[in-house]
């Protein structure tokens, strides 16, 4: 999961408006504005609210002034993301005064995580919210929508967590679907109950969607033009949906099944959880071509005491064996972590433990944040809160050992020839920008007249150069020797 960097929902029309053509609704009448924080779960979710409101005329916008519904899709993770939230709704605040002084309405919804956390707090901070309501219950936006147009000044407060499934009413038609790759959520919610973790409250309890929706989803997608789907969950390994046979199915065994869909192909899943690998995840990553060898696989710390006391429920050693297994069912497989620095009682040594970790594992990537505490959480109540000043300092040394590993990873395909999966034009007029099997933004000289053909396509190319995280190359027209970055085999460059 990428947490707490935002995203506005971009347009794909030169005139600032979605029509969605795709479900056939043309009457774009209002214009929508998301604003996107968090994980990529937020991201699905801020997609499929647009796909909600689109038959009620709404189109997406990327300007919050002038807009006719604001809503800001949040995330609880960390004191920063949760707070940022109040900060943009008091700049929205004059959009929305600006728009009825013109005698217009703009209605600004708070929606996500801060939102099932701290729904009334909202309202009586930020009076001129008109809704809130949680992840679960988006399904409901237009009774919500009538209710708030009904009488200004009426709020909408709806943070249920549902008994009906909200997957069965949303629209099966997707606006996105138009995209190269596609984000498709297939389990919510969290039991694991981590002690700095405030997602099993905003989320509930785990929930997995069954397979026959999941596999419908993916092929309607597929048949749209997506060639890349990554499959989300925030635990998503702990996937246990009703298999199209009538028998559970794991991650695994949905993923064999997903590879049979014609047209797409690469899969990925995220956020993994450690305890939750099993064998027939890892014979996944041995059998199935299109689920891709790069790997988010949260371990939080290396110490096996801090771990106890964050409830993960494993050793830093039950990980080191995991990441093994996967490697021998996967040499080429590479992977990315979350670590959370400064939970309370963290020591010199349990951090001399985490940094021991990272050298063992070696990662392509991670992300590494200072412990937050959240309201509600155990951790949060524990008396050996760890000093701000030791807590930056330990995140740069760590952020120093993992930049220093994803540059050292990165610079090893320079030279190897790697399968890019084309998305869209890139900076410069003749480049096309894709995707490693690594994730990696690789950027491609290609001339204009080809980028509508290759758009979609995967094609095998040179890497000649790096800048920051990104890789530069040319396309590999024929006779490159096959990518394989555990034997380091090159091609002459
Ligand atoms: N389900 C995933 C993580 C979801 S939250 C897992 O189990 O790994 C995404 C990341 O945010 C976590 O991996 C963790 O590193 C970080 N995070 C969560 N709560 C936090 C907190 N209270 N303070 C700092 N970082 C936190
Ligand atoms: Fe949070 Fe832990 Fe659940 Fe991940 S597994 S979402 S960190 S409680
Ligand atoms: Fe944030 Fe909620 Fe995702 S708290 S990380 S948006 S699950």
């Amino acid at each position: 999961m990428f947490p707490a960097d935002t995203r506005q929902h971009a347009p794909r029309r030169a005139d600032g408006l979605h029509r969605f053509s795709r479900s056939g609704v043309e009457n774009v009448t209002k214009k929508l504005f998301i604003k996107t924080y968090g994980c990529q779960m937020n991201v699905y979710d801020s997609e499929r609210m647009a796909d909600v409101l689109a038959p009620l005329g709404y189109g997406l916008t990327d300007n919050a002034d002038g807009a006719d519904m604001v809503i800001l899709n949040t995330c609880h993770i960390r004191e920063k993301a949760a707070e940022k939230v109040y900060s943009d709704l008091g700049r929205i605040r004059p959009l929305q005064e600006n728009r009825a002084e013109d005698g217009g309405r703009m209605i600004v919804a708070v929606a996500g995580c801060v939102a099932q956390a701290e729904g009334e707090e909202i309202l009586s901070r930020a009076p001129y919210v008109d809704m809130v309501f949680g992840p679960q219950t988006y399904h409901r936006l237009p009774e919500m929508v009538s209710k708030a147009m009904r009488a200004a000044g009426e709020k909408v407060l709806d943070t249920d967590f549902p008994v009906e499934d909200k997957f069965d009413h949303l629209p099966e038609e997707r606006g996105d679907s138009d995209a190269v790759t596609a984000f498709l959520t297939i389990q919510e919610g969290c039991d694991k109950f981590c002690t700095f973790c405030v997602v099993p409250y905003t989320r509930g309890a785990e929930f997995s969607r069954p397979a026959a929706a999941i596999l419908e989803e993916a092929r309607r997608l597929t048949r749209a033009g997506v060639r890349e789907i990554t499959l989300l969950g925030q635990n998503v390994n702990a996937y246990h949906g009703e298999g199209a046979d009538g028998v559970e199915w794991g991650l695994g065994r949905l993923c064999r099944a997903l590879a049979d869909i014609e047209g797409l192909e690469r899969i990925r899943y995220t956020t993994s959880h450690p305890r939750d690998v099993d064998d027939d995840l890892i014979a996944a990553h041995r059998d199935v071509e299109q689920l891709m060898p790069y790997l988010h696989l949260p371990v939080q710390s290396g110490s096996d005491r801090i771990l106890a006391a964050m409830n993960r429920k494993h050793t830093a050693d039950h990980y080191r064996r995991i990441v093994e297994k996967l490697r021998d069912a996967r040499p080429d497989l590479a992977l990315s972590s979350d670590f959370i620095i400064g939970f309370p009682g963290e020591s010199d040594k349990d951090f001399a433990e985490t940094i021991r970790l990272v050298t063992d594992i070696g990662y392509a990537g991670a992300f590494s944040f200072k412990y937050s505490e959240r309201p509600g959480t155990p951790a949060a109540a524990a008396d050996e809160q760890v000093d701000d000043a030791v807590k930056s300092e330990r995140l740069t040394a760590l952020q120093q050992l993992l930049e220093s590993q994803q540059a050292a990873f990165n610079a090893s395909l320079i030279g190897t020839a790697v399968p890019v999966l084309m998305e869209k034009p890139g900076r410069q007029p003749d480049q096309l920008v894709g995707r490693s099997p690594y994730l990696q933004p690789v950027h491609i000289a290609v001339p204009e007249s080809r980028h509508e053909a290759l758009t979609g396509q995967i094609v095998s190319c040179r890497i000649d150069r790096l800048a920051g995280h990104s890789l530069f190359g040319e396309m590999v027209e024929t006779g490159a020797a096959p990518y394989d970055i555990s034997s380091k085999e090159r091609i002459s460059a």
